[in-house]
């Protein structure tokens, strides 16, 4: 019996490797289940705090959000799943353009990656960011403001 379960355990470590080789072949649902292997669902919450014409285009690595504009006081929100490999990122190109077309100022960052998944991981899983003249300020909670929010990032220009 013993000798049995070695034997196979054997045989099985032996063959093993040539499974996982040809896995695609012999497990057809495996792609299936990488769904199942995303992480925890995170919402990105982005709001004009009064940047007159502001034009906020995100994007991931295979997701295009297009061009949102926000009038002060709005805002917007995206929801997803941390790919299980943490590489999940949410980049994003702020822009303030005037009546006659001209972009006043504009900043490319990143809303969401690893780094800030640590940070806003609790106690929601939201992450806040607060467009404003003087820049831009993140939060956890979406405290009235300034409560809790700190500036992250300036306008480049
Ligand atoms: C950001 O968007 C503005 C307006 O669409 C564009 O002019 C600018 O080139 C963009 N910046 C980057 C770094 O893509
Ligand atoms: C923003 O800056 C604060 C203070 O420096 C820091 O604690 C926080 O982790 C930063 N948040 C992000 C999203 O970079």
């Amino acid at each position: 019996m013993s000798f049995t379960f070695k034997y196979c355990s054997l045989i099985f470590l032996i063959i093993n490797p040539l499974i996982l080789t040809s896995g695609d072949d012999i497990f057809p649902k495996v792609e299936k289940q990488s769904t199942e292997i995303f992480l925890d669902r995170f919402t990105v919450y982005i709001a004009d705090g009064n940047v007159p014409n502001l034009n906020v285009h995100c994007h991931s690595f295979d997701d295009d959000l297009g061009d949102k504009p926000l009038l002060p006081n709005q805002y917007f929100h995206f929801t997803f799943r941390q790919d299980f490999m943490y590489s999940t990122f949410f980049s994003c190109n702020f822009s303030s353009i005037a009546p006659d077309k001209q972009i006043t100022k504009s900043v490319v960052f990143n809303v969401f990656d690893f780094d800030i998944s640590i940070i806003c991981r609790y106690p929601s899983k939201n992450c806040y960011w607060l467009a404003k003249d003087e820049g831009f300020y993140f939060s956890v909670d979406n405290k009235p403001f300034p409560n809790g929010w700190t500036m992250n990032h300036t306008w480049q220009w």
